[in-house]
């Protein structure tokens, strides 16, 4: 078991593509990192820089004391787990997990311990005899992960492994790795485009986005304090909502204020604000930090939208009401049993100690959270 260490890795394709951007990043011993973020953000780049699967164009990769750039992928001492299992097709599940010791000439007596070490841990004992396709995605995608295990390695790498599974069997596989990760504290990279799956996997969470690290920190940390306005829309669902408008001082606090609407923003974020007052930025707020209901943390006083309610859908034991103000539409998720009708003008009461403000622009930087105390760079 080891860290990685990621230090200015850049990957520069031919043609000058930037496949990912100065990576700094230390994945601690036995840690399970994920990264996250949309298509072509340089997820399966970076991993595949640790496998060796790409050359480094500048910086370096680690991975305990020993410098990898240069070294061939099968001596890294690293197993990679692909989306597509790529089972050898013609050999039994023994031999599928097998294959990569006898290749590397383990004795045949610890072959079979490993083989049945790692077949019981994932539940597959009884399929050992059968070919990969008299089995189901879920056993398959064991059967790799199997593969992975047996060989004990310094670290696993994971690029979307669980994205050929159906919804069901995807999240109790989840949990399942969560579970094996327990048990073999092996350090682990794990790619994934679902920002869901990398709330719930993750110690820590890595949001990419065009290449470049945006923020590196526990997922809860990721979803409070977000440090721009990428990483705050990339996770949770449904999304944050965002209105733009100016920030104004008046009575001694820092309010926002858009075409429909005038917010008072918590004291605590005065002095980082106050220094803004008079610009244009851009209030975010999280579905969940709104209710109908002037009561508890919603009964501010100074935390009132007025909403055109479009269509409200019921969830079980919340609801996500659509709704418009202004040119903007947003979604607020309410406890289920508020009263909200459809096609209706409404007020709608925000928790404004939630509240976010954003410069302008696609990552905007937050100006309610530190840099330091967010982990933007890891
Ligand atoms: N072999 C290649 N040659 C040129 N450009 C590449 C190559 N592989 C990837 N890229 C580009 O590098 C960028 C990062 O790609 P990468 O595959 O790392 O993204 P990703 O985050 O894994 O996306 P996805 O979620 O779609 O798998 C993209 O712009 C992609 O088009
Ligand atoms: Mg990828």
């Amino acid at each position: 078991m080891a860290e990685v260490v990621f230090k200015d890795t850049t990957k520069i394709y031919e043609g000058g593509v930037v496949g990912a951007k100065s990576i700094n990043l230390t994945v601690r011993d036995c840690e399970f990192i994920v990264l996250v973020g949309p298509s072509g953000c340089g997820k399966s780049t970076t991993l595949r820089m640790v496998a060796g699967l790409e050359d480094i164009t500048y910086g370096t990769i680690h991975i305990g004391e020993r410098l990898i750039n240069n070294v061939q992928p099968k001596d890294r001492d690293i197993a990679m787990v692909f989306q597509s299992y790529a089972l050898y097709p013609h050999m039994t599940v023994y031999k599928n997990m097998a294959f990569g010791l006898k290749l590397r000439k383990y004795p045949k007596a610890e072959i079979k311990q490993r083989v049945a070490d790692a077949a019981k841990m994932l539940g597959i004992s009884g399929l050992l005899d059968r070919k990969p396709k008299a089995l189901s995605g879920g056993q398959r995608q064991r059967v790799a992960l199997g593969r992975a295990i047996v060989r004990e390695p310094k670290a696993f790498l994971f690029d979307e492994p669980l994205s050929n599974l159906d919804a069901k069997l995807r999240v109790e596989t989840r949990a399942e790795l969560k579970a094996l990760h327990r048990r073999l504290h092996t350090t682990t990279i794990y790619v994934t485009h679902d920002q869901e799956e990398a709330m719930t996997l993750g110690d820590r969470i890595v949001v990419m986005f065009e290449g470049v690290i945006q923020q590196c920190a526990a997922p809860l940390e990721v979803y409070d304090r977000p440090v721009n306005r990428f990483v705050a829309g990339f996770v949770g669902t449904p999304p944050m909502n965002f209105m733009e408008g100016k920030l104004i001082g008046s009575n001694g606090n820092v309010w926002w204020e858009g075409a429909r609407a005038k917010l008072r923003l918590p004291e605590s974020h005065g002095q980082a604000l106050t220094s803004h007052v008079g610009r244009e930025v851009v209030l975010g707020v999280r579905p969940e930090h709104m209710s109908s209901r002037n009561e508890g943390r919603f009964a501010d006083g100074d935390n009132i939208l007025s909403v055109e309610v479009s269509v409200v859908e019921i969830l079980g034991d919340t609801k996500d009401v659509h709704m418009k103000v202004g040119d903007n539409l947003l979604v607020a998720r309410v406890n289920a049993h508020e009263e909200i009708s459809e096609e209706s003008h409404m007020q709608m009461y925000l928790d404004t100690d939630k509240l976010h403000v954003f410069e302008p622009g696609e990552t905007g930087v937050n100006l309610c959270v530190s840099k330091e105390v967010a982990g933007v760079s890891a």
